[in-house]
């Protein structure tokens, strides 16, 4: 009888189990395989369910701190003083035909890549949403406002692809408050590329630079130790910002995001593993990793930003849309869905919120994670310049990465006070 009652409580927390490494495996590009898997197994085979059970509930409150007592509570993302109670990052999309904000095939800047519409995508509705927070509205984008309120300033973007998303469409949306476009272009004459470390675009008539930093993991990529195990082909040292960092201090706005890459298939099945001080980590799950090099973003933050010129922003996890059994297959909707579906949180943004909010300086989230849940319409799908590898990671431009920008500028506009 308790023989039983235990195994039917095994089973529970294993469905349990299953769950979460689906969802884990959904939002991490759907190619993982979690470390915690591999624990599953040995710890079965032990035969020790006291102690497995003690492991599941450990894993499982570890992996979902949120369930624990709650040790922080919901994260005051305020869109400046200016509307009050307002949580920009919470509410629902509705149609407005006054949307997109620009049109991809006029702006140099957006890589064809992310141009749906001129990759043969024939449904248009899904460019014509605007994100409505529950308490208040984001102001109409004024091009010509922000360009003023801007010049003179240097933007910076950190991060992986979708930051350069985040990029690409910023520069489109204050293009179109330029009239002479020529006088908008990338400082080192370079095309956009899915590799390229550094982009630089340059609004002359407003002296504004707009740039953007290749850095998919944020810390210093290390060389092999010696003596490591065959299988190690290059390190991540977890505890040192990526050298690139020097470029981001003098600086008026910075928007960071990491995420996408800390996974088993971008860093172990590459060769890639940790390093902390002199010491391989070999072991170390990517969830603790991923801590630890938020960590030392932080402490980066706290001691080389002055936060009293520059305003910091970090990016939470960007939801994507993988389904299926192997959460390989996408299939881009046609319209928004009503819910949804557990996309809404993320361990990633979890730990972001939770870092930034034990921050000494002042850092604003950019809780995207929900208001992409909703948008399995607005991933670029097979309209890419590589159909035969669809995604539903990346967004169409224009579209979702828009709104990130809209929220970001009305952030700057309301924002009073030393910087800007
Ligand atoms: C910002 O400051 C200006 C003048 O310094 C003031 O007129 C305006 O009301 C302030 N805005 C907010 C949102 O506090
Ligand atoms: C965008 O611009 C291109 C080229 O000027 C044009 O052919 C196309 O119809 C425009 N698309 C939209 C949605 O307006
Ligand atoms: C930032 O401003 C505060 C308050 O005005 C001041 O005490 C502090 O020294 C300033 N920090 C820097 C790095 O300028």
């Amino acid at each position: 009888m308790a023989t039983g009652f235990s195994w039917s409580l095994f089973g529970h927390i294993r469905s349990i189990y299953s769950d979460i490494f689906s969802y884990l495996n959904k939002i991490i590009d759907g190619h993982c395989k979690f470390w915690v898997f591999k624990s599953f197994n040995g710890l079965v085979a032990s035969g020790s369910l006291i102690s497995f059970l003690l492991a599941l509930t450990w894993g499982y409150l570890y992996l979902f701190p949120k369930l624990q007592p709650v040790t922080y509570s919901n994260p005051v993302l305020e869109l400046g003083n200016s509307v009050g109670e307002c949580n920009v990052f919470e509410g629902r999309w509705i149609r407005d035909e006054n949307y997109p904000l620009y049109n991809a095939s006029q702006c140099p800047f957006a890589e064809g890549g992310f141009n749906c519409l001129a990759n043969g995508r024939k449904d248009r509705g899904y460019t014509n949403w605007k994100w409505k927070p529950k308490n208040c509205d984001i102001p109409r984008f004024n091009a010509r406002e922000i360009l003023e309120k801007l010049r003179g300033k240097r933007v910076v973007f950190v991060g992986d692809s979708l930051s350069r998303t985040q990029w690409e469409s910023a520069i489109c949306m204050l293009m179109t408050g330029v009239d002479d476009k020529k006088s908008v272009f990338e400082v080192h004459g370079n095309q956009i590329t899915k590799r390229i470390r550094f982009l630089g675009v340059q609004f002359s008539s407003f002296n504004l630079r707009i740039d953007f930093y290749r850095s998919v993991f944020l810390v210093k990529p290390g060389p092999v130790p010696r003596h490591s195990p065959k299988r190690v082909k290059s390190t991540l040292k977890l505890d040192k910002l990526d050298d690139i960092s020097k470029e981001w201090i003098d600086t008026d706005v910075l928007i960071f995001n990491s995420g996408h890459w800390w996974t088993r298939s971008k860093l172990f099945e590459m060769g890639c593993y940790f390093q902390v001080g002199g010491s391989l980590k070999l072991g170390m799950p990517t969830t603790t990793a991923f801590r630890a090099a938020l960590d030392t973003w932080a402490s980066w933050v706290e001691t080389m930003v002055n936060t009293n010129r520059t305003s910091v922003f970090f990016r939470t996890f960007e939801s994507s849309h993988w389904s299926g059994r192997n959460r390989n297959s996408c299939k881009v909707t046609r319209q928004p869905s009503s819910e949804s579906r557990g996309r809404d949180h993320s361990p990633i943004s979890d730990m972001i919120i939770k870092v930034v909010k034990r921050m000494a300086v002042p850092v604003t989230v950019m809780h995207v994670t929900p208001m992409g849940a909703f948008r399995g319409d607005a991933h670029v799908g097979t309209w890419s310049d590589n159909p035969s590898v669809p995604d539903c990671s990346h967004w169409c431009l224009p579209g979702v990465p828009d709104t990130w920008n809209e929220i970001l500028f009305s952030f700057l506009l309301s924002k009073n006070g030393t910087s800007l």
